[in-house]
């Protein structure tokens, strides 16, 4: 089975797909796949990787694709559209079973690459276009995750023009929110552009900054609460999608909340794997995790994030459609833990695609 594994991509999370990555081309098995590893530079241009691609942070410097590497197509280049043959990904790769996008972020998450290979008539690991466009953007996803009755926190969505031609009435909503305030980009991961606003020149700075990755930003009242992470992996046949057993990330300093910083360039941040849950809370929250997966209309694997409160009450922060995939990322631990190694896992997620 050949496996076209994608990563990188054009976006800030560029990086973080690179890592992924490396674990997915380290762990594969490659007795069953013939891998044939692609990234996509920052500027769109998909280049078969060379041998000497680095997919770790090294001495700080976080990874990107190599771009020595054999360019094998422009999808964004000169306004080209490149010809799609059925079952074959641009130009001169040839014929692959299977993609793997692990891609995270915009032109990747986001349902865009996900239309690209359905236009050719590729198979491909994980959500479908509905799922991950609507993974990709918070204000989307919160909608549809209550519209499924699943508890959310409360929040205002700030759109370009709230912000440019009413400013008054967005900075009454916020306030009914009460402070602090999560600001955050819609469309963004690993927590770029998240930043907390105390007080309403905070928030003026906040918006502005969340502004840099999307003009649509999300205000969100900060909850008080332990943040808890289901991996949810869908079964083969008719089965109901399985939910991993809890786990929960532990920030030991001073970081304010999990961002980009505690997540992958150091940090005294742990995962707790399971997370100390009373049993009903567990399988309440396991339940809805897979609620949260079915409401989207996930595929493959998705994380679903809690927040767990000092009152035991459940809300549902958000769920990542191609969540972070190192070994030591949390879904494969989660999976891990459940009984599904890595290996096995992409396996399984690679198996669901072609099934
Ligand atoms: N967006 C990152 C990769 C995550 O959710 O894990
Ligand atoms: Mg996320």
């Amino acid at each position: 089975v050949r496996v076209a594994v994608v990563f990188g991509g054009r976006n800030s999370e560029h990086a973080v797909s690179l890592m992924g990555a490396g674990g997915v081309l380290a762990a594969i098995d490659r007795s069953k796949y013939e891998v044939v590893p692609i990234g996509i530079a920052t500027d769109g241009r998909w280049v078969l990787a060379p041998d000497g691609q680095r997919f770790e942070i090294e001495g700080g410097e976080l990874p990107a694709v190599d771009e020595s590497g054999t360019t094998l197509a422009l999808p964004s280049d000169n306004g080209r559209i490149v010809a799609l043959d059925a079952g074959r990904i641009p130009t001169t790769l040839g014929q692959v079973d299977v993609v793997f996008p692990l891609l995270h972020g915009a032109y990747g998450e986001d349902g865009t690459i996900q239309g690209l290979l359905e236009m050719a008539g590729v198979r491909y690991v994980g959500s479908g276009v509905l799922a991950s466009a609507v993974g990709m953007d918070k204000a989307y996803m919160k909608t549809l995750l209550a519209g499924a009755g699943l508890p959310v926190g409360p929040y205002v969505v700030v759109r370009d023009r709230d912000w440019r031609l009413e400013p008054e009435r967005v900075i009454k909503d916020v306030e009914a929110l009460g402070w602090p305030v999560f600001v955050k980009p819609s469309r963004a991961g690993s927590s770029q552009g998240i930043s907390r606003a105390d007080d309403l020149r905070e928030l003026e700075r906040a918006i502005e900054l969340a502004r840099e990755h999307d003009p649509k930003v999300l205000v969100e009242a900060a909850i008080e609460g332990r943040e808890i992470e289901c991996a949810v992996l869908e079964s083969p046949g008719d089965e109901p999608p399985a939910a991993s057993l809890p786990g929960e990330i532990v920030i030991n300093d001073d970081h304010e909340f999990y961002d980009f910083t505690a997540k992958y360039i150091g940090s005294d941040t742990s995962l707790a794997v399971p997370a100390d849950l009373p049993a009903a809370a567990s399988d309440e929250l396991r339940r809805m995790a897979v609620a949260a997966f079915e409401a989207l209309g996930c595929e493959g694997l998705a994380r679903v994030d809690f927040f767990y409160t000092p009152s035991g009450e459940l809300i549902v922060n958000e769920i990542n459609t191609m969540p972070g995939f190192t070994a030591t990322s949390m879904a494969p631990q989660l999976w891990d833990a459940t009984g599904v190694p890595y290996a096995e896992l992409i396996d399984r997620m690679i198996q669901l695609a072609l099934g």
